[in-house]
């Protein structure tokens, strides 16, 4: 029996390639009473897959969780070369954090194959996968063992864009431009989606004087997030002249906790795997004009003072 599967704590496994906003975002799931981490999984994006590894166990830590079980996935997408984005989060992926080296172990385990046994251990409709990476450790357990699809309550992810375009590439937001094959298996697994693309994280930017607030928290949690944001603004504040960095990923954590915060529409999305030019973008039927059915929650609206409210009063929760 998976803990908290009856009417305690929602059952999450959080995908993760940390990267400052994955950090955050794992922070504000281990802080949620609401949520039970049954494990974080890494894997290559922002950087390397033996860094994202070391950043969640470094951030476990952080947050007091030791306990939490780290897994190591896939180091590079199945069928393409790996991208990663050292110009947006530093070389380490966390630069920003002063924190020591972590002290405990990677689980021995393949992240794939503990998720796909987690799943068959688990009952109908039980888990809730919250991808904030590219998907290709998701995506590897779906192609293994399509039947894993119903054990998922629903798969929360980071990742899209449409009506503003991508982040990566005009068309395409990272997660997905990085394993498009990946997001596309994810889209089509059967098991409920919800996407929290671009089209959201880009309407709830973050005022400097909510960073100023995780500061002044006066814990190592909120001196390290600080610390990270303020790393980790800058580049969108250059690169889009944007007030101030969008924070992708904690979404995810606070859909599930207040989906009442988020707006958006079930409809079919589809991903470009194969041309040059817009390789990875998310296609949403918003108008229906297609025959092709809804396989997405997609979501482009957010309440942004009740996401940031949430956050801060989860991050200080930790030590
Ligand atoms: C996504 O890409 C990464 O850089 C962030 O961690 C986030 O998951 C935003 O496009
Ligand atoms: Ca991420």
């Amino acid at each position: 029996m998976i803990p908290g599967s009856d009417s305690g704590p929602r059952p999450i496994i959080l995908d993760t390639d940390p990267g400052q906003d994955d950090a955050i975002a794992i922070l504000a799931a281990l802080a949620a009473p609401e949520l039970e981490v049954l494990g974080v999984t890494a894997v290559a994006g922002n950087v390397p897959l033996e860094l994202t590894a070391r950043n969640a166990r470094m951030i476990c830590e952080l947050a007091g969780r030791p306990d939490v079980p780290v897994f190591a996935g896939c180091d590079r997408p199945v069928r393409r070369e790996l991208v990663t984005a050292e110009h947006v989060h530093g070389s380490t992926g966390i630069d920003g954090a002063e924190l020591p080296e972590p002290t405990t172990a990677l689980q021995p385990q393949h992240a794939v194959d503990w998720m796909a046994e987690t799943l068959s251990a688990a009952g109908e409709r039980e888990i809730t996968i919250c991808p904030v990476g590219p998907m290709t450790n998701v995506a590897a357990v779906l192609e293994a063992n399509p039947q894993a699809a119903r054990s998922i309550k629903e798969i929360v992810c980071m990742g899209g864009g449409f009506f503003g375009g991508g982040n990566t590439t005009p068309a395409a937001e990272f997660n997905v431009f990085v394993d498009p094959d990946a997001a596309q298996t994810v889209l089509r697994c059967g098991a409920p989606v919800t996407m929290l693309p671009l089209d959201a994280t880009h309407k709830a930017l973050m005022p400097r004087s909510w960073i100023d607030r995780v500061r002044a928290l006066g814990t190592a949690a909120g001196e390290a997030a600080a610390g990270m944001l303020d790393f980790y603004e800058r580049f969108d504040i250059d690169k889009y002249g944007m007030s101030g960095g969008p924070l992708h990923d904690p979404n995810v954590i606070a859909y599930l906790l207040r989906p009442d915060l988020y707006r958006g529409r079930h409809c079919n999305v589809e991903v470009e795997a194969e041309s040059s030019l817009t390789l990875g973008m998310t296609v949403v039927d918003w108008w229906g004009v297609t025959d092709r059915p809804p396989n997405c929650q997609y979501i482009t609206e957010v309440d942004a003072d009740g996401f940031y409210d949430l956050l801060l009063a989860l991050l200080a929760r930790l030590p």
